[in-house]
């Protein structure tokens, strides 16, 4: 990827406070600077807009932003890491499991599960390595440690060491859960800490509620669209799976079929990698149902929710 010789220090118009700055602001690579917007590294960094728009150009200059063959990807895709649902069919359904790398969106009607694959995720995450750490961004006040206490021991890890490894953040609003998922970028870049999971749970609560009416829409999917970036930008750049839950509405237009849909709209839907429709089944079953997978065939599978994790019917 980066040539190299070629580091931050290099770059036009850094000099050592400067890059120290960048450092301390997330800004770790020449890709990061590379594929920022000169008002955020204004914004961030305290430079002039022309020397920010130097550095860019620089880090643009000095790497390979374009193509890749497709023996890189492939190679690239060998890093991908899949999370164990605990649950074999839901396993297959995912191709594996829950991809590091990529955003999955969960949506569906209130308690169909998504808190739960929530915290089944950030306890999996563990499993296969002690020192994996899950995020979780926490804006509806469903985290509870307990049931993070059950599902480990359920997945045979200590319940203690499992909490330590989850970062938990309640987001008041939606300004300030934009700003944790920012700050995510600094436990792994100035903590070393190796987030493997990044859940937002839910990503569309606040937005919907305090954007109300046809006027705000517009407004909203903005700041979602921003937000939703700054996700994809972190399962890209640190191979993290972001794991995000949805509330569903009803359309007042269908009236055939299901008249459900997810909140969001396309804003959502095309920044998410992996798109899963959640519902009640028989006998006090879950449904999941893949809607949106690039490399996977649609398809659906049942589980229950026991207090060890998720299981097959
Ligand atoms: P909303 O956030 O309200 O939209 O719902 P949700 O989709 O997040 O639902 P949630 O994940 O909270 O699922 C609730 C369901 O999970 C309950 O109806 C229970 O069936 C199950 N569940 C929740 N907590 C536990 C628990 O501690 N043990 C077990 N065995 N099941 C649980
Ligand atoms: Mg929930």
């Amino acid at each position: 990827m980066a040539k190299e010789e070629y580091t931050i220090n290099d770059l036009p118009g850094v000099g050592a406070a400067t890059a120290e700055k960048l450092r301390d602001a997330g800004f770790v690579n020449l890709m990061s600077i590379a594929v920022s917007s000169p008002g955020e590294l204004v914004e961030t960094v305290g430079v002039t807009e022309a020397t920010a728009r130097k550095m860019i150009n620089g880090a643009r200059q000095n790497m390979d932003m374009g193509f890749e063959t497709g023996a890189d990807i492939l190679e690239r895709r060998a890093t991908i890491n899949k999370i164990s649902t605990g649950c074999k069919s839901f396993d297959e359904l995912m191709g594996g499991g829950f991809e590091t790398g990529a955003i999955t969106e969960c949506f569906g009607e209130f308690g169909s599960g998504k808190t739960q694959v929530g915290h089944v995720l950030a306890v999996n995450c563990q499993v296969d390595d002690p020192d994996a750490i899950a995020v979780y961004i926490d804006t509806e006040n469903t985290f509870r440690p307990e049931r993070i206490i059950e599902l480990s021991k359920g997945a045979g890890l200590d319940p203690d060491h499992t909490l330590r490894n989850i970062k938990v953040a309640r987001a008041y609003n939606s300004d300030h859960q934009m700003l944790l998922a920012e700050k995510v970028e600094d436990l792994i870049n100035q903590e070393a800490l190796k987030v493997r999971v990044i859940i937002v749970d839910s990503l569309t609560a606040h937005f919907r509620a305090e954007f109300i009416g046809r006027g705000t829409l517009a407004e909203r999917q903005q700041k979602l669209n921003k937000h939703m970036h700054m996700l994809l930008k972190l399962a890209d750049t640190y191979n993290c799976t972001v794991y995000l839950t949805n509330q569903v509405m009803a359309r007042p237009d269908v009236f055939f079929g299901d008249p459900t849909q997810a909140i969001g709209g396309h804003v959502v839907a095309h920044a998410s990698t992996f798109r899963i429709y959640l519902r009640k089944g028989k006998k006090g079953t879950r449904v999941a149902k893949l809607i949106d997978a690039p490399n996977l065939p649609d398809g659906e599978c049942s589980f229950v929710v026991e207090a060890g994790g998720l299981r097959d019917v």
